[in-house]
This record gives structure tokens, C-alpha cells and sequence, in this order.
């Protein structure tokens, strides 16, 4: 069983999809996280390969999840070898899940390419403005870098546009998506709404 989860920067997917893996005893697979070393070995250590990027390089939570890595994976993203590898092993992620009873997997791709047959389809989203927020408060209380709601904000734009717009997987839903709309919630909310939609699916 692959719940799915899509949707923009800041959109509440992680929180969520975590929440949703420990509840249901799922297994949890952020693919962002596998493009964000790729773009974090492209800035400090553009000689390594793309799979010594992913396995052996180690960088620190707090890097990765910064505004800077975060601005060059949705660049790196748009690369079609890099789009390739990250596909095949977010597939082979959900593939070996020993204990679990099933995955969560996160991302903009996920209920469309990398498993378009996924049970159930999330596709959360939020206000550009609300997403920011959520953004700079993470930003503030990890001390990953230091950023202003204007850059957050123009950063959140930027990786809209070239996250919908790029030809190659684009972020983008189809019919069989829930949409959920996570602006106005608190993470409990959304959890629990969702929760609800995955039941009835299981
Ligand atoms: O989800 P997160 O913000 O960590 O993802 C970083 C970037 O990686 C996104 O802006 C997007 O460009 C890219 N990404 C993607 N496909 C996925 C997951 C992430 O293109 N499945």
C-alpha cells in the first residue's frame, strides 16, 4: 500500500506524511531529501558522482534543509539523468520495507510518476503566504541559515513556477488526487482529515 503525498514548498507534506507513517506504521520516504544531497554535492562537492552524492556524502540536516539547497534542488530537478535516479530509488525505497505494512512517500511527483498505481493520492497545498511563514519559522527554530519573509516568500515563488513549469514531472495533480487545503489548519487538522481519507481507502 503507497499513499502518496504531492504538493508545494511548505505545504505541510513532511510533517504530514511523517504523522500519517507513525500512525498507520507506515514506512516514511522523503524524496525531496534524496534531491537536496544531490543539489547540496553540487554546490560543495560538484566532482562526486550522483550516487556518492545520495549514499556516501553526509551533510548535516540543517544544510540540507536550507534555503539555498532547497533553491538548487528544484534547479537540479529539471535535469533529466538527475530526475531518473532519483525515480528509480525512491521506487526501490518502497520496494524493501521489512517491517512496515506499508509507505508514505513525499514529493511533487510521486501519485504521477514515480507510482501513478499509488492507494491513495494527497495533494496538499497552502497559501504562498502561509507557506512562507511555515518556512521561516522552520528557518528560526533550526538556525538553517538566515532569511527574511521576503526572501522566503520570493524563494517559495520562484520554486513554484519552475517546480509546475518544467517539462520533465511536473508539479501537477490528476483526477484521482485529493486535494486538501492546509492553509488555515494547524499539522492535528490536516492529520486528521487525512487520517479519515486513508482509512476509508485501507
Ligand atoms: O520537498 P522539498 O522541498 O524538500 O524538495 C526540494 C526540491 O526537490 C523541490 O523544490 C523540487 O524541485 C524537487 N523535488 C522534485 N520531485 C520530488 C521531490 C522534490 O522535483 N518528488
Amino acid at each position: 500500500m503507497i499513499v502518496a503525498i504531492d504538493g508545494p514548498a511548505g505545504s505541510g507534506k513532511g510533517t504530514i506524511a511523517s504523522m500519517l507513517a507513525e500512525y498507520f506504521g507506515f514506512k516514511y520516504v522523503d524524496s525531496g531529501l534524496l534531491y537536496r544531497k544531490v543539489a547540496a554535492a553540487s554546490i560543495w562537492a560538484p566532482s562526486v558522482d550522483l550516487q556518492d552524492a545520495i549514499y556516501s556524502m553526509d551533510f548535516s540536516k540543517d544544510v540540507l534543509r536550507s534555503e539555498e539547497v532547497g533553491a538548487r534542488a528544484s534547479e537540479i530537478a529539471g535535469v533529466p539523468q538527475i530526475r531518473s535516479l532519483v525515480t528509480e530509488l525512491s521506487r526501490r525505497c518502497a520496494q524493501n520495507i521489512g517491517p512496515y505494512a506499508g509507505v508514505v512517500m513525499d514529493g511533487r511527483d510521486i501519485g504521477t510518476v514515480v507510482f501513478p498505481g499509488a492507494t491513495c493520492k494527497i495533494y496538499l497545498t497552502a497559501s504562498p503566504e502561509v507557506r512562507a511563514k511555515r518556512r521561516l519559522a522552520y528557518i528560526n527554530r533550526h538556525g538553517s541559515g538566515t532569511a527574511t519573509y521576503e526572501e522566503v516568500y520570493e524563494n517559495i515563488l520562484e520554486r513554484d513556477s519552475r517546480d509546475s513549469s518544467r517539462e520533465i514531472a511536473p508539479l501537477t495533480i490528476s483526477d484521482d488526487y485529493v486535494v486538501i487545503d492546509t492553509s488555515n489548519e494547524i499539522p492535528k487538522e490536516s492529520f486528521s482529515r487525512i487520517k479519515k481519507i486513508v482509512e476509508n481507502i485501507l
